[in-house]
């Protein structure tokens, strides 16, 4: 292979990004989980009652000051994993986002995992609007799910993807895969969730990160040609069954792409709350700080900083070339008063096939989209 990128995670970096239409989205961060996976570098920590209701508390204090009163569109609780707060611990989250001015017709997104979800949890999201759920099955395979660190194994996951079925119809499931140099675990994966009949997955080749269980234990990524088969593996598969594939690592069904995250790769504005997040308001982006300690105290900014036009233009290539459809390039116009090929050279990377005008979108070559990231950094040298 002439060239290869790991995908970057970027959904981690981004998890905390809305002008959508005249609506705002929200993303709150619950960085709460009762055991810690071996390849997470999310800002989590272990689950302890001490400090849930501090963390609750300083939560309102930072919507109460910072919330204009905008309608909202899209609400994603993100982690962590929310649903590891008691029943009377998630009511309280609930009534805090009670806050919000909500649409009729929000996405109301929550995640999950497979240990933590129970019918009387299941019952308060459903009361208190929450309509889609995210949950972090990874694998179906038990040995892949020992060494991802994850404490559910195969028949958890079908006993509660049965009984959340019961209270959803719009269900994501993450999957980890590339963990061993073997394609049939993955076929074996993605024939698992076929059979679940789930709308929306979302695929990540597993990142071997820093100061993470599996880097100390000195565990390597597999081989490159491999990851490639096994992303082309589950997009063919996933295409032939029905699902839109809409996004480098994410496929729905019709009608349930996630609209949160499509408000962050088409670079619109968003508030985040919460430990580690992300706001972009107004050109402003303000990342909160990391440090659980200073959250507490009510210190939550860690670094607040308006975007210059060049930035934000390259920001709107970067993330909304992760789209399958690519950039609206009306909208490019609209936004920052320049056509886009004056601003970047795509000439070369249309002429070599890498990047496709039409219709006016600019999009990555599908054929190359595994190399995105390799093509997007390229187009800003
Ligand atoms: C915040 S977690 C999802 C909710 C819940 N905490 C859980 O893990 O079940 C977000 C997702 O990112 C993916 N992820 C996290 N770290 C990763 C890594 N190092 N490599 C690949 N995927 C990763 C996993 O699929 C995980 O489910
Ligand atoms: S992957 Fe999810 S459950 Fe595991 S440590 Fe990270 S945030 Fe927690």
């Amino acid at each position: 292979m002439l060239f290869f990128y790991h995908f970057i995670l970027d959904y981690k970096y981004l998890v905390c990004y809305s002008n959508f239409g005249d609506f705002m989205s929200i993303y709150i961060h619950i960085p709460f989980c009762t055991s810690i996976c071996s390849y997470c570098d999310f800002c989590k920590i272990i689950y302890n009652e001490k400090y849930i209701s501090n963390y609750l508390e300083m939560l309102e204090k930072e919507i109460k000051e910072r919330y204009r009163g905008e309608k909202v569109k899209t609400i994603f609780i993100g982690g962590g994993t929310p649903t590891s707060l008691s029943y009377d611990e998630l009511k309280r989250l609930f009534d805090i986002i009670n806050i919000f001015d909500i649409e009729e017709k929000v996405e109301f997104t929550i995640e999950s995992n497979i240990e933590s979800i129970d019918e009387d949890k299941l019952k308060l999201m459903n009361i208190y609007g929450v309509n889609r759920i995210s949950i972090g099955v990874e694998s179906f395979d038990d040995n892949t799910l020992k060494l991802l660190g994850r404490r559910h194994n195969k028949e958890d996951i079908l006993n509660k993807i049965e009984l959340v079925k019961k209270y959803f119809d719009n269900i994501n499931i993450d999957l980890i895969y590339a963990a061993y140099n073997d394609i049939n675990i993955l076929k074996n994966d993605i024939d698992n969730f076929l059979k679940l009949d789930i709308p929306h997955i979302s695929t990540y080749s597993l990142i071997i990160e820093d100061n993470t269980i599996l880097k100390i234990n000195g565990m390597n990524n597999i081989d490159e040609d491999l990851d490639y088969d096994m992303y082309k593996y589950i997009e063919k598969t996933l295409e032939n069954n029905n699902y839109i594939h809409y996004e480098i690592s994410n496929y729905a069904k019709k009608g349930y792409k996630s609209k949160h995250n499509l408000v962050y790769w088409d670079n619109d504005d968003y508030y985040g709350f919460g430990l580690s997040s992300t706001s972009y308001i107004d050109n402003i982006r303000r990342v909160n700080t990391k440090n659980l300690s200073k959250y507490l105290r009510g210190e939550f900014i860690s670094n607040e900083e308006l975007e210059g036009t060049s930035i934000r233009m390259e920001n709107e290539v970067m993330l909304g070339l992760r789209k399958i459809e690519g950039i609206d390039i009306n909208k490019f116009k609209d936004r920052y008063g320049k056509d886009i090929e004056d601003v970047f050279n795509i000439d070369d990377f249309i002429r070599d096939n890498y990047l496709v005008k039409d219709n006016n979108y600019l999009r990555i070559n599908k054929e190359y989209m595994y190399i995105s990231n390799e093509i997007i950094s390229r187009l800003f040298n």
